[in-house]
């Protein structure tokens, strides 16, 4: 068992399944609804919990109804959150999402709460664990916490998840050594074939791991020696909700590291890992004993 930190958020999910996608101001009926936590880097620790894993999230949590539902979340998946910072006079951030069974994901973001700054972090505490995970957000204050933990905490595994093109964001990537990218961020930045993007990103900096997650397909990633795997995607699978899969494969390719298996497997069980997801509704009873 190892001791991963994920830096990043939680939100309420409302996820409606609809048969097919609604025009505007149409009223529709959903098939199904699960009102349930969400957010990229708290989706990733109940997953790496699953797999056995002793799993603390730093981070901002509201003081409304919805954060205690995040909250008792968390504690089913035994997420320590003693360094999460709560706030007063904000509302818990909700993503209302609508799954067509079309095949569609469209997702409303709604946030006022303030995002965790390099003051809040709990640096002292950071050198007990194994991997920090951090989410690519809030670029100026994650750069300093990220920057400060090379510098105190050389040896601790490091990975930051680039997934939405942000303002200066790649300055982040020097501070990492496992790099996650979403085929948006690639797209973003010009590419439209993953292994030359990754072969992009080894040029600029070769003392990483770069992976970039390829969708339906799989995932691709270089190692530092320059050299590209692909990973497949289960195929013949029933997807019933995509909603965290990214986030599930961030959390295959860190619980592989930390099994250190190499570079071929750790995309295999990436894969298998987001296979299940998508088979299911939500996080809970994944059932990864044998991975
Ligand atoms: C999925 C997810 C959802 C959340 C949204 C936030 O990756 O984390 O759970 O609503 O993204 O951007």
């Amino acid at each position: 068992m190892s001791r991963v930190l994920a830096v990043g958020i939680a939100v309420l999910d409302v996820i409606n399944f609809v048969d097919e996608y609604p025009g505007e101001d149409a009223e529709v009926r959903a098939s199904s609804q699960i009102i349930c936590r969400g957010g990229n880097a708290t989706n990733s620790l109940v997953v790496l919990s699953q797999l056995g894993h002793d799993c603390s999230w730093s981070g901002v949590i509201a003081d409304d109804i919805n954060a205690q539902f995040l909250l008792d979340d968390l504690s089913l998946y035994h997420i320590n959150v003693s360094d999460v910072v709560a706030v007063t006079g904000y509302q818990t951030p909700v993503s209302t999402i609508i799954i067509s069974d079309e095949g569609s994901r469209t997702i409303v973001h709604y946030r006022d709460l303030p995002e965790l700054s390099y003051s809040d972090f709990n640096m002292e505490q950071a050198g007990r664990f194994d991997w920090i995970h951090f989410e690519g957000r809030n670029v100026n204050e994650t750069r300093k916490i990220m920057q400060e933990i090379k510098l105190k905490y050389p040896e601790i595994p490091v990975s930051v998840e680039l997934e939405k093109p942000r303002e200066s964001i790649n300055s982040l990537i020097e501070y990492a050594s496992y790099v996650f990218y979403s085929k948006i961020f690639m797209q973003a930045l010009n590419f439209d074939d993953p292994e030359l993007f990754l072969s992009s990103m080894y040029k600029d900096y070769p003392d990483k791991e770069h992976y970039c997650a390829y969708g339906e397909q799989g995932v691709y990633a270089i190692d530092m020696n320059g050299e590209i795997f692909f990973g497949k995607a289960k195929n013949n699978i029933n997807v019933i909700d995509t909603v965290g899969a990214g986030d599930t494969l961030n959390s295959g390719i860190i619980h592989a590291n930390l099994q250190k298996l190499e570079m071929g497997e750790r995309l295999q069980v990436a894969c298998e890992m987001a296979a299940r997801k998508c088979s299911q509704q939500g996080f809970s009873g994944l059932d990864m004993s044998e991975l």
